[in-house]
């Protein structure tokens, strides 16, 4: 998902480009206002976290656009290509890493297993939103 600091810094093609340039299969992409509800539940393992209600405060303030990637081993893969949690301590080259600065500015939030990644996927689409697809490249991506 990428946070309201990546729409309003304009790197919403930039940060779709780096997980297509790495050959991951987008299946589902929306741009949103989140409710409440739905921050507060997307960010329910953190409740009890100092950040929590900052957090939640910045994910409902401005359009954010939530995507779904495919691919071999594309949730630890994404960690990777995103970098750490804190840009300052994210290596160059990760999104984090050559755009952020600031723990609570951190421009995307990243699934962090498959089973929140399937968990965060039934939050934030409906199933006609997720749009599985063969993409004619795939031979040439993987043995
Ligand atoms: P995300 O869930 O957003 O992909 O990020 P993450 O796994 O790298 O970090 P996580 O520990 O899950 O924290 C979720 C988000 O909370 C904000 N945060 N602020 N002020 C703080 O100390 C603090 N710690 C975390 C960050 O925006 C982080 O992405
Ligand atoms: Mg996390």
């Amino acid at each position: 998902m990428i946070k309201p600091d990546g729409v309003q810094r304009n790197l919403v093609g930039e940060i779709i480009k780096r997980f297509e340039n790495k050959g991951f299969t987008l299946v589902g992409l929306k741009m949103m206002s989140v409710s409440r509800e739905l921050a507060e539940k997307h960010y329910d393992v953190h409740k009890d976290r100092p950040f929590f209600g900052g957090l939640v405060e910045f994910i409902i303030s401005a359009p954010v656009v939530a995507t779904i990637w495919e691919g071999e081993g594309v949730v630890a893969a994404a960690r990777k290509i995103i970098g750490a949690t804190d840009p300052l301590n994210a290596e160059p080259g990760t999104i984090r890493g050559d755009f952020g600065v600031s723990i609570g500015r951190n421009l995307i939030h990243g699934s962090d297993a498959i089973e929140t990644a399937q968990r965060e996927i039934s939050l934030w689409f409906s199933e006609s939103e997720s749009l599985s697809w063969e993409p004619s490249l795939k031979s040439w991506l993987y043995e």
